[in-house]
């Protein structure tokens, strides 16, 4: 039986990817960290997962479980995640999100260099870059704490693997959603706003910047493909994305016409959510991963719109 650890499990990714690991077989080692309440609400039906305390910020405790489990492959999902949050806590974000991968390498190089690792890169790397499409060659211009500590964990990755020989890959991912999203991300705070307004709970959603464009796609395809990469003869870098960009009003709209609403009457912009830095426009170029891993992504978005209403309106329903 092949061992997976996966660190993130209490996150969105975290869950999809050990559902379908646990489906191709695995033994499936989850890393949650101690947290003064629970919250596992979205693996508590993995009766099958093995879940261990570990922290990104404690190496001894990476170290251990790297030497316990000696796992076949290593997919680190954990992170502070939240692109506004990593301008109000820097030095955590710069610890957990960057630092933090380069814990885990050391603990693999040390004890365990033959695991295979998946690093959880992001298309936030690019920022507002000159390139678009994004592919694995574009120009980086990270703009945000978030974005440069991924950068500084991306490099590593790259250095790790031509320095050390450790099969260690970047997995650059654009966006995706889920209904198992966080409620601070757009994608899910539109669509839990549009489920309140349609139950008639509150008539009115805040939002920051209407403008912005991302390539928005479904998590549970984007876990797919990190798998892939690390079945891969060679060790390679892969960006991840649907090809196609809208705006947070085309997500908006959508979202309120499949409650047959019009948006208008419900969205106010409030200038406390625009951002600092805001990154206009991403949008990937995936060839590669169609090409090497045959990778295509699923579900649409207009599906995927539907499917996060849908699930949202349901789950206040209970
Ligand atoms: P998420 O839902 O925010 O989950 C983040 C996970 O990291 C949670 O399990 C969290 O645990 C854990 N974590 C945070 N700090 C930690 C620490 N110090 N030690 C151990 N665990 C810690 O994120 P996601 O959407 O699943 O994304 C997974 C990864 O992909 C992240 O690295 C993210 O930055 C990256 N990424 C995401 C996207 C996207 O669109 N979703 C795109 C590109 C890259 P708690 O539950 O205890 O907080
Ligand atoms: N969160 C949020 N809330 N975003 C809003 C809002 C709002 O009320 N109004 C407009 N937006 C805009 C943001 O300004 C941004 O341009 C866009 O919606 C998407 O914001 P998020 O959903 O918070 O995601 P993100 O693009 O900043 O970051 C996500 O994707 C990255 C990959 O590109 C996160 O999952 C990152 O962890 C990930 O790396």
């Amino acid at each position: 039986m092949r061992t997976a650890l996966v660190t993130g499990i209490t996150g969105q990714d975290g869950s999809y990817l050990a559902e379908q690991l646990l489906e191709r077989g695995y033994r499936v080692v989850g890393v949650h960290r101690r947290l003064s309440a629970e919250n596992h609400w979205r693996i508590e039906h993995l009766d099958a997962l093995v879940l261990r305390y570990a922290d990104l910020h404690d190496l001894g405790s990476l170290y251990d479980l790297v030497e316990e489990y000696r796992p076949d492959e290593i997919y680190n999902l954990a992170a502070q995640s939240f692109v506004p949050t990593s301008w109000t806590q820097p030095l955590l974000t710069a610890e957990a999100t960057g630092l933090g991968l380069v814990r885990l390498l050391e603990a693999v190089r040390r004890v365990h260099p033959a695991a295979r690792v998946y690093q959880a890169s992001s298309s936030e790397m690019f920022g507002n870059s000159p390139d678009c499409p994004q592919n694995e060659d574009s120009r980086f211009a990270p703009a945000s704490p978030y974005a440069c500590a991924k950068l500084y964990a991306h490099m590593m990755v790259q250095n790790y693997r031509q320095a050390h020989g450790l099969f260690v890959v970047s997995g650059i991912l654009f966006n995706h959603e889920s209904p198992r999203r966080g409620l601070e991300f757009v994608t899910r705070k539109v669509a839990h706003g549009v489920a309140r307004v349609h139950l008639g709970r509150v008539d009115k959603l805040r939002l920051g910047n209407l403008t912005a464009r991302r390539d928005w796609g479904f998590a549970g395809d984007y876990t797919q493909a990190m798998w892939s990469m690390l079945q891969q003869d060679r060790a390679r870098d892969f960006v991840v994305a649907t090809g196609v960009d809208h705006s947070v009003e085309d997500l908006v709209r959508l979202a309120f016409e499949t409650l047959g609403r019009d948006w208008r009457e419900h969205v106010e912009q409030d200038p406390r959510l625009f951002r600092r830095n805001e990154v206009v426009r991403l949008r990937g170029d995936a060839s590669r991963a169609r090409e090497s891993l045959g990778w295509e992504p699923r579900v649409q978005f207009p599906d995927l719109v539907r499917m996060m209403v849908e699930a949202e309106v349901a789950r206040l329903q209970v």
